[in-house]
């Protein structure tokens, strides 16, 4: 089972007996000092019973990561920092990049890969995808592996050949413990930022699909661990849609969790 922080108080689902994991993607928003607020508010709305129903991970822009450590570790909040991105490679002549390491050594748990932003407008190809999940991995961080079929493609009915394609190429050279310990965000790219979300019944068998390709590769055992989490418009008023089912174990919130009382709202539904 994936290590998780905070796992004194953590449960898992009893339904599946995995810990759930919802995530703050804020994108480029907040700067550091928005972000301190921002942070100690959502602090103060959330209560212990929150935490033991879920991991809380905040991804916010890299110049947010160290106050946001800071004030992490010295207000023992039990917020995982994550990051939006890194370079596969640890480091050397690559202006503007982070690499993995950096971000480990400021307490970075979860890194989010494969973002469809990124792969639209940074050029991410799957093979990309695959070399930061192995540094992500390297750096003993967690990957939150970012799939999701456009409009288009939903329309041809290509949406599982998409999910399965995306997630063989950005895990299929694991081995199956680190297999294991993969999250993957289902974030149909018509979903993200629209306001109109999936249906569950299409969150669920996009799950379906992903999961199969982890069976595929390494059995049930492996496939039953991965966390599956599902991101596109989600709002306090559908959170709780996705998170009834047993497929899916965390929200990846975008728009909807800059604003720290509808993202204490989404965790709380
Ligand atoms: P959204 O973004 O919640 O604003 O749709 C989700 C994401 O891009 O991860």
């Amino acid at each position: 089972m994936a290590k998780v922080k905070h796992d004194m108080e953590l449960r898992p689902n009893p339904r599946t007996g995995r810990y759930r994991l919802i995530s703050a993607n804020w994108k480029m928003n907040l700067n550091h000092l928005e972000a301190i607020q921002a942070i100690q508010k959502l602090n103060f709305l959330l209560r212990p019973a929150d935490y033991s129903y879920a991991e809380i991970s905040i991804h916010p822009p890299f110049t947010d990561l160290r106050p946001l450590q800071l004030l992490i570790d010295s207000d023992r909040m039990r917020i995982s920092l994550g990051a939006q991105n890194c370079h596969f490679e640890t480091s050397g002549a690559y202006t503007g990049e982070i690499s993995a390491p950096m971000l480990a050594k400021l307490n970075v748990t979860h890194v989010i890969v494969g973002h469809s932003e990124r792969r639209q407008y940074f050029c991410e190809s799957d093979e990309i995808v695959r070399a930061k999940v192995e540094a992500v991995f390297r750096s003993q961080m967690t990957p939150i592996i970012c799939v999701g079929e456009s409009r288009d493609e939903r329309e041809k009915g290509l949406t599982e050949d998409r999910l399965r394609s995306q997630v063989d190429a950005a895990v299929s050279f694991l081995a199956p413990e680190l297999a294991e310990r993969c999250v993957i965000a289902y974030e149909p790219i018509w979903a993200i930022g629209s306001g109109v979300s999936a249906k569950p019944e299409d969150a669920h068998q996009g799950a379906v699909a992903i999961r199969s390709v982890f069976e595929a590769l390494w059995g049930n055992d492996v496939a039953n661990k991965v966390r599956i989490q599902y991101g596109g418009s989600v709002h306090p008023t559908n959170a709780a849609d996705f998170m009834e089912l047993d497929d899916i174990d965390g929200l990846l919130v975008g728009s909807a969790a800059l604003d720290p009382e509808s993202f204490a709202r989404i965790i709380q539904a």
